[in-house]
């Protein structure tokens, strides 16, 4: 079956099933291209909480399902690739977890959306890498364990001095391989180029950017900048939407090798195989959607700075 025939089905069978198709900003050109709302971790969970539809098709990783499953328990979460997971969202345990939160008694823990429902349920208050800084400044406290992600953990301490930050040695690999010598190699070869990068880069990444955010700040950035280059420091996805709606300007990946496997394994068939058999369902149970819902409904309270 072509493409295109792929496409006439699945948007037949979102109209049948009263279903939406959501994506983030890392997938397939072919599946942003088709999904109702392409975003952020924050702008999808936002979208999956006050949807309509009885059915989420979520093109993304297991952590994003999840994620909507437990803001909207009354809906079918479908991911059409159940082996699309999150290397970083794997390397923390709740065993881990209350390990170090008996280590510090009373410390509230943040915890990055980039993880387990189960892990998010033993978490006081989730973020994403759009609201990190606003969640940790909010907290009344003064010391506050981060996980899973060492980097966006440092980023915040850098941007909250006032407070003490236990990090989680946790870290996304695809952003961990981007180098300070693949971005100074960039910006010899483009010395008018902005470097926009993402906060899961290593510190002397982040250290030499321009402008640091979430995927879709990344695209508000580069819409409204009078710069006319830009290297990416995120995961190649991006570019699909960077180009389309930015044709007069230039985007370069600092390295090609930034893909994430998992992001980019579900492709329209699998869209469409879902549809078709309303399977993989994604489940929360209660016992862990309830504590996992105050987290997330806690960082979603949160105003942003
Ligand atoms: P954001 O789109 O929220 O910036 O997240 C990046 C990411 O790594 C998602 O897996
Ligand atoms: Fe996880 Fe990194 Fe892939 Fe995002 S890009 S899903 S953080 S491995």
């Amino acid at each position: 079956m072509t493409d295109s025939d792929n496409r006439k089905q699945i948007k037949g069978l979102l109209k049948e099933r009263n279903a939406i198709l959501l994506a983030h900003n890392y997938t397939c050109d072919e599946v942003q291209d088709l999904a109702d709302i392409t975003g952020d971790s924050l702008g999808l969970s936002l979208e999956a909480a006050k949807t309509d539809a009885a059915v989420i098709v979520f093109c993304g990783v297991h952590f994003m399902a999840e994620s909507a499953a437990i803001l909207s328990p009354e809906k079918k979460v479908l991911l059409p690739r159940l082996d699309a997971g999150c290397p970083m969202a794997d390397m923390v345990t709740v065993e881990g977890l209350e390990a170090l939160k008996a280590q510090y008694p009373g410390i509230p823990v943040v915890t990055y959306v980039n993880s387990s429902a189960e892990i998010k349920a033993h978490s006081d208050i989730c973020c994403t890498s759009a609201n990190a800084v606003s969640v940790v400044r909010s907290l009344p406290d003064s010391k506050v364990i981060f996980a899973p992600d060492r980097n966006l953990g440092r980023y915040v301490a850098s941007k909250v001095p006032e407070k003490e930050l236990i990090f989680w040695d946790g870290f996304c690999p695809t952003h961990q391989r981007m180098s300070v010598d693949m971005v100074k190699q960039k910006k010899q070869q483009y010395p008018d180029a902005l470097f926009v990068c993402h906060p899961e880069c290593n510190p002397d990444v982040v250290a030499l950017a321009d402008q640091v955010c979430s995927t879709s700040g990344m695209y508000d950035f580069c819409r409204q900048s009078q710069a006319t280059r830009f290297i990416i420091g995120t995961e190649c996805g991006i570019l699909y939407r960077l180009k389309q709606e930015n044709p007069d300007k230039e985007f370069m990946l600092i390295s090609p090798d930034a893909v994430c496997r998992n992001m980019k394994i579900t492709s329209l068939e699998d869209v469409l195989k879902a549809l078709q058999r309303m399977s993989p369902v994604v489940n929360v149970p209660e016992h862990v959607r309830i504590p996992a819902l105050r987290a997330l409904e806690r960082m979603l309270a949160v105003p942003r700075d």
